[in-house]
């Protein structure tokens, strides 16, 4: 499990403790808050969610609250469903999907929310992911060629293909960078492991022809060889795939090309 720490802006305060829903199931959120407008510290509020009214996740509960308790409680979500990647948050210590884990899973008295760590926070639990994206596009994510292009398409075989699994399925939520150390001291100079993970899915994409120019672009102290290996993306990523060992393989192609 990645470890726990706080957002940037981490002093705060005990903050409301809202009323208990009579009767029922009830389960305990303390969540942070943060409010850029009122000048005041961040803080914890408590809040008791009726399990008998509310769905199974944790993305269910925020929003009962949002609806029955307290609207201005602000967090991002789209998809409630794994696959947009925007209610990623750092749940019981652990960077996730708020969508994907169920409230039995967090197996506590007091579930806590925090923003993912060690990044600006915006509001509530909304971190600003502008260099996130920034880094994200630095790679140029993009399919890059110099031959004509084909009449119908361009073509791969079953084995050429099956290289980007475990690699196209990333959702771009930032848990992994938000968890590496290595990013939260060098965050504005690494890359971090999102952004590595896409280099390598082109890279390694057979149609792709700038492979030289994309190593190139990563061969630098810091970009790239900040990774020390702590596997803390590995460990936390909600799709379960394996950022470590992408990086792992950009370094073998660098050496490959040095030799
Ligand atoms: S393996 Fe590398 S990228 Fe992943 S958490 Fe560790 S230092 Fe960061
Ligand atoms: S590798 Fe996993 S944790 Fe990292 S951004 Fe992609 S889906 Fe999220
Ligand atoms: S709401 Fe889309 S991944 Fe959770």
């Amino acid at each position: 499990m990645a470890q726990f720490t706080l957002p940037k802006n981490s002093q705060y305060t005990e903050g409301k403790k809202w009323p208990k829903p009579a009767g029922g199931r009830v389960q305990e959120f303390r969540i942070y808050r943060w409010n850029p407008d009122d000048g005041a510290n961040p803080r914890i509020d408590t809040y008791y969610v009726d399990r008998d009214d509310c769905g199974p996740m944790v993305l269910d509960a925020l929003l009962w609250i949002k609806n029955k308790v307290d609207p201005t409680l602000t967090f991002r979500r789209s998809c409630r469903e794994g696959i947009c990647g925007s209610c990623a948050m750092n749940i019981m210590g652990q960077n996730t999907l708020a969508c994907t884990l169920g409230i039995d899973d967090c197996q506590s008295d007091s579930i806590k929310i925090y923003p993912l760590p060690h990044m600006p926070v915006l509001k509530d639990l909304v971190p600003d992911l502008t260099s996130f994206f920034a880094q994200h596009a630095s790679i140029e994510p993009w399919l890059q060629t110099q031959t004509p292009e084909p009449e119908t398409e361009w073509r791969q075989t079953p084995e050429e293909r099956s290289k980007l699994d475990g690699l196209y399925e990333c959702i771009l939520c930032a848990c992994c960078t938000t968890s590496c150390p290595s990013y939260w001291w060098n965050g504005d100079r690494f890359l971090g492991p999102a952004a590595l993970l896409q280099a390598y899915r082109w890279l390694i994409d057979s149609r792709d022809e700038s492979t030289g120019e994309r190593l190139d672009n990563l061969h630098d102290p810091f970009r790239l060889y900040r990774c020390h290996t702590i596997m803390n993306c590995a460990n936390t990523c909600p799709k379960g795939l394996n950022p470590a060992k992408a990086i792992a393989e950009i370094k073998k192609m660098m050496v490959a090309r040095v030799v």
